[in-house]
């Protein structure tokens, strides 16, 4: 079994209270840098009727206003940043999806941090300098690709930068150019999967050993079924790119007990969504950065709209976030019953008869939501095993769940793939 505590950095090597000291240094740095640079800081703290001096302890933090995805879209483009413009060395920017980007920005500094916390990360999951990496996030504005390359070749790695898409050209490069180590989107690492199988390829039989895998949600199913396919360690990484892009939190490949937060740099709060209270440590809420050390664009108390709970450490000294399984965009509300595509992904997984691709399409009917559960059928799988397999998925969301959703199993091969972070709800329900 690997153990990955023969290489930790200075960050790594606090104890408890060494690093509490550290994020209090640094959270009154940054809540001045902040303050002094940012007007919009400025009005949201004057508004609340805080200041900098206020924060005499971790706890004070709780006293500041939140920062939520809105106020970055109203400072659209550069309305946060704390540095002058001459000193942002890059830009990276969300998909904008629904409405407009959010543009983030990074020093010189910030990308070395960056990097260093992407090597942090790969060195948690099982990576060693030396090691060959293949990123397979996309490039671009998305924080994943470049994000995962400068890491990689931080710790000493040599990265093939493959980006996503081209997936039969995936397959090649992997079984000529022999990585070690995978860094791409879980639903991205299922269509390598099939690619592989298409191609003759025995997925089990090629060099990779370990996939750090992120930028989505993803299960404990899918855990085992990627780990089992490929015969690999697979380990979860989380960050968001107002944060800084991935390597905010990363999982320790001998625990896999959930990611550790790299608390040194960013500070982690889960609150209640709706009062915004702080919640203790264990209970599940949504969870809140501010970061520590950035300089161009620093976020107070940012809150993310992923749900998780905050555990105390075991392979590092630093706090755990459980594995984040649902964001609050993605609930979907059906008669009064709460649900997250995770919780149909570990039920389909399951199942037998069905592949692990599943889409969850929203209708209306009448008055009211409804949900349909597209599952792919496993080749071969007749039409007896499809029936049954309909009802087991029905049956358990029924049971599990507590509402009825109607399933419908569709051909192998005719859901969409994924090339990046997949999209698993299709709404059609009528635009107000
Ligand atoms: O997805 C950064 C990233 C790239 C993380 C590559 C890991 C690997 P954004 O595009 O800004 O940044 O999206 C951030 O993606 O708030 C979560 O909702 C989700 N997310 C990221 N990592 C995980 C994960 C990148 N490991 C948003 N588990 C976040 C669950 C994740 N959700």
């Amino acid at each position: 079994m690997t153990d990955t505590r023969d290489l930790l950095d200075e960050g790594e090597r606090l104890d408890g209270a060494a690093l509490r000291a550290l994020q209090l240094e640094r959270l009154r740095a940054t809540l001045r840098h902040a303050y002094a640079q940012v007007p919009f800081y400025r009005e949201s703290f004057d508004k609340a009727g805080v200041h900098p001096d206020d924060c005499r302890s971790l706890a004070d933090l709780a006293r500041f206003p939140f920062t939520a995805k809105a106020d970055l879209r109203a400072q659209y483009p550069y309305g946060m940043f704390a540095v002058p413009r001459e000193r942002v060395r890059r830009i990276h920017a969300s998909s904008g999806t629904t409405g407009r980007p959010t543009v983030v920005g990074y020093t010189d500094g910030d990308l070395s941090l960056w990097s260093d916390m992407v090597a942090r990360s790969i060195r948690a999951a099982g990576g060693r300098p030396g090691d060959t990496v293949h990123v397979a996030y996309g490039y671009g504005l998305f924080t994943g690709g470049l994000g995962a390359h400068y890491g990689a070749e931080r710790l000493g790695c040599t990265v093939i930068p493959a980006s996503g898409g081209m997936t039969s050209r995936q397959v090649r490069l992997i079984q000529d150019l022999e990585p070690r180590i995978i860094m791409v989107t879980p639903s991205y690492m299922l269509t390598l999967l099939d690619e592989f199988e298409r191609q003759g390829v025995d997925p089990r039989s090629t060099s990779l050993h370990v996939g750090i895998f992120g930028a989505e949600p993803w299960t404990e199913a899918m855990r085992r079924e990627i780990e089992e396919r490929f015969a690999i360690d697979a380990v979860d990484i989380y960050g968001l790119s107002e944060v800084i892009g991935p390597g905010v939190a990363q999982e320790c490949v001998e625990t896999k007990d959930g990611l550790h937060i790299w608390e040194d740099h960013f500070f982690p709060e889960v609150v209640d969504p709706i009062t915004g209270e702080v919640l203790p440590e264990g209970e599940e809420g949504e969870l809140v950065f501010t970061s520590l050390t950035k300089e161009a664009m620093p976020v107070i108390r940012y809150r993310t709209r992923d749900l998780t709970r905050l555990l105390p450490g075991t392979a590092r000294v630093f706090r755990r976030m459980e594995k984040v399984t649902g964001r609050s965009d993605d609930m979907v509300i059906l008669r009064g019953v709460n649900l997250f595509p995770t919780q149909i992904e570990e039920i389909v997984l399951r199942t037998p008869g069905v592949a692990p691709h599943f889409q969850l399409r929203l209708t209306r009917e009448g008055r009211l939501d409804a949900l349909t559960v597209r599952a792919e059928a496993r080749p071969g799988a007749g039409p007896g095993d499809r029936d049954s397999a309909a009802q087991a998925i029905a049956a358990a969301v029924k049971d599990g769940i507590g509402v009825s959703v109607t399933v419908e199993i569709v051909e192998p091969e005719s859901l969409e793939r994924s090339v990046g972070k997949i999209r698993r709800i299709v709404d059609e329900r009528p635009k107000e």
